[in-house]
């Protein structure tokens, strides 16, 4: 049996996302850099020369004046990813899209043109849209309430993997000698009529070589989590401390588990920001003094609404205990995040101001310290099943490449990650199988009662 490997993600947030709201200021980085294709195909192509698996682009439809530099003006992840796809050979490429405000015929076609525009690298983080304020853009006075946010979600899921098995893989014949084009009898419509969605199909385009895209989620309540061990191929996640992280690995595999699936085939990537110096002590004061320049107290208040659906907590006293009722702000937003702030503040009596504190410490990364420290660290998640993988978030990019350079090296000597591509796929890359068209497969089955 292959030996387990580690997987490594790149996540992008150019002039800064949550937590980075002076991110911008760092002379390394384009005051453009979030819109500028230049910037993220240099830093992509950095990924790939350290024999990255992929790269995560994260994405929201709705700001207000207090988001994140990065989210007020960025590039949307399929164009993108489109553009780094011809100027990258072997990167995966993901894209968060929401099955929220998006029809799926037509985000199961973008994303299979991705698919093969990239020979085979697409993948796409499943999300119902934390923003409720997204509704505004799109006719609704209101975002989804949870239950219909991942009941949309499943059903979506089958609508799109359906769709992307319209063709066979032998179905397009293209042999000029006979003028035979297409097999019609291997192109397959969906015909598919549910709650949500009423779509006939086919989809009027193929496979690519790694089957179909890659699918990632990243939602973290129940309905979440059920929805990522029962459809997803991996998983984006964040953790504090080792004893999350396992604890978070060993439920989701335990639900994969449970629904018969082999919990191999479910790549658990957390995501962290890493900080590399000459010594130990000397990550901890670079990492001090980037996090003090990155956001100032009062932009984390400001930004600290977000999960509460951009409730202003500005009106509120700093020093009185909690405001436990604008949880209710958060209902159909990032809710189980802001749950588990207000759970913790009730649970410790905080006020507001040590609230916020706690939350800016959210970024506070369990690897920072000396190349060899910082690879020690990850060896010790892995083995210790915390983690298949992890999400770098590139931040600064002169951490971003000691990260390439000191680390990576430490992790290739040790035999944790590989040190050149063996797959030019990502379904390769994550060592997942190739999904088989079954549904063709059954519509076979169906016309001839026997199948091949
Ligand atoms: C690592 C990670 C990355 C995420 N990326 C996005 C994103 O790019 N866009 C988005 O709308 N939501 C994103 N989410 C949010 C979730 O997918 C989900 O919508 C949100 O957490 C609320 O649902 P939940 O209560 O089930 O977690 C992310 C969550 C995590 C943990």
């Amino acid at each position: 049996m292959a030996k387990r490997q580690l997987k490594l993600g790149l996540v992008t947030m150019g002039v800064g996302g949550p937590g980075q709201t002076n991110r911008w200021l760092d002379p390394e980085i384009p005051v453009d850099a979030s819109v500028n294709i230049d910037w993220y195909i240099d830093i992509v192509r950095q990924a790939e020369a350290a024999k990255f698996d992929l790269v995560f682009i994260v994405d929201s439809q709705f700001i207000t004046a207090d988001s994140p530099p990065h989210y007020l003006n960025r590039l949307e992840p399929l164009t993108l990813l489109s553009a780094l796809a011809v100027a990258t050979t072997h990167i995966g490429l993901v894209g968060t899209l929401t099955t929220s405000y998006n029809a799926p015929f037509n985000l199961a076609r973008r994303l299979a043109s991705l698919d093969l525009i990239s020979k085979g690298r697409a993948g796409w983080n499943v999300v119902t849209s934390g923003d409720a304020g997204t509704a505004g853009n799109y006719g609704l006075d209101e975002h989804y309430d949870y239950a219909t946010r991942y009941g949309r979600a499943f059903e979506y899921l089958e609508v799109v993997r359906g769709l992307w098995r319209s063709y066979e893989d032998d179905a397009l014949v293209r042999d000029r000698a006979t003028g035979v084009f297409l097999d019609k009898s291997k192109l397959h419509a969906l015909h598919h009529k549910g709650e949500h969605f009423s779509v006939v199909g086919p989809l009027n385009i193929q496979r690519s070589p790694q089957g179909e895209p890659v699918i990632f989620q990243a939602g973290d309540s129940d309905q979440g989590r059920t929805l990522g061990a029962t459809v997803a191929d991996a998983i984006f996640t964040h953790a504090r401390t080792i004893e999350q992280g396992q604890a978070f690995y060993a439920d989701l595999k335990g639900r994969a588990a449970a629904l018969g699936r082999d919990p191999d085939s479910l790549v658990i990537l957390p995501g962290f920001t890493i900080t590399v110096g000459d010594t130990d002590a000397e990550a901890q004061s670079i990492d001090r003094a980037l996090r003090r320049i990155d956001q100032s107290f009062e932009q984390a208040l400001a930004e600290f609404g977000r999960p509460f659906g951009w409730h202003d907590f500005r009106r509120y006293d700093l020093d009185a205990l909690f405001p436990v009722e604008a949880l209710e702000h958060a209902r159909s937003s990032f809710y189980t995040q802001a749950k588990a702030i207000t759970d913790r503040a009730i649970a410790l009596g905080l006020t507001l101001r040590e609230t916020v504190e706690y939350q800016r410490d959210v970024y506070a990364s369990p690897f920072v310290g000396s190349a060899a420290s910082i690879a020690d660290a990850i060896e010790r998640w892995f083995e210790e099943r915390a983690l298949d993988g992890i999400n770098v978030h590139a931040g600064h990019p002169s951490q971003f490449r000691r990260f390439t350079q000191e680390v990576v090296p430490l992790l290739q000597a040790r035999g944790l990650f590989r040190t050149d591509y063996e797959h030019t796929t990502l379904r390769g890359h994550l060592g997942l199988p190739i999904p088989t068209n079954r549904r063709s497969e059954v519509a076979r089955f169906v016309c001839t009662g026997s199948r091949r």
